[in-house]
């Protein structure tokens, strides 16, 4: 595992902006796995600027995003659609096309989630971008989702849905349910990039680094894949020695 930890969040966004573009620029068409949540944000403005600077194109580029809430609509102000479009795919030269989110419209949830895990096992997907939950799930794998899983109907815990408050109004208006990428989706990327900011993530980062692998903890799982970098802050970081 390579771990860094930046002492500004400007040098890490830097430093997994560049991370990214190498990858971008590693083949002629690359697959991404992204994230949402606060702690990509500052990447996302970064590759922005790139792209803006005429230095990187998304032309080659087709994205799976890790995760969606179930009952909002697409368009809706937290939906993670709106997320990406407002941190990255409304700034850049992507192909509409190529932009993939699990779905959570419609009624036939487990039908939305088949489809998802089809489009995404026909790409190999070459960077893998996560954040950590402060209960160390991935994605929305709360605890106790199994290694094997794949595509799913998630119900949130209480303390993810506490966490992702902030961007609502109340508690009550964060949705129950949300369709993930299961463990094993992750772990099928070939390189494993995970940021994290903050002494919330302290815990789940040190045992994501050197906690026993078990599913209470879902990012402990990430000690089993040969190709993962962290970027932290100091504050994630106070717990490693
Ligand atoms: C949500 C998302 C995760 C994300 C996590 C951490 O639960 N489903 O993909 O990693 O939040 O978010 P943040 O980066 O805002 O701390």
């Amino acid at each position: 595992m390579n771990i860094f930890v930046f002492r500004s969040q400007a040098e890490l966004d830097a430093k997994a902006c560049e991370l990214v573009k190498a990858v971008i620029h590693s083949k002629p068409q690359v697959t991404l796995g992204l994230a949402t949540g606060s702690s990509p944000v500052g990447m996302y403005a970064r590759l922005v600027d790139e792209v803006k600077a005429k230095r990187l194109s998304f032309k080659s580029v087709t994205t799976f995003n890790l995760d969606e809430y179930v009952g909002l609509p697409a368009d809706h102000a937290q939906s993670y659609l709106t997320f990406m479009n407002q941190h990255l795919f409304n700034h850049v030269d992507i192909d509409r096309a190529n932009i993939h989110m699990p779905s959570a419209e419609g009624h036939d949830l487990e039908a939305n989630a088949k489809a998802y895990h089809d489009a995404l096992w026909s790409h190999t997907v070459d960077l893998q971008v996560l954040g950590v939950g402060s209960n160390g799930h991935i994605g929305f794998n709360e605890p106790g989702t199994p290694v094997d899983s794949t595509v799913h109907v998630v119900r949130m815990h209480k303390q993810t849905r506490l966490d992702n408050a902030r961007f609502f109004n109340s508690l009550d208006e964060v949705p129950e349910y949300a369709i993930s990428m299961g463990i094993s989706d992750i772990l099928r990327a070939k390189k494993i990039l995970l940021i994290a900011t903050g002494a919330k993530k302290a815990q789940a980062i040190k045992e994501l680094v050197k906690g026993k692998i078990t599913v209470d903890v879902p990012c402990t799982i990430l000690q089993t894949h040969p190709d993962v970098t962290l970027l932290l802050d100091e504050d994630a970081a106070s717990l490693l020695s």
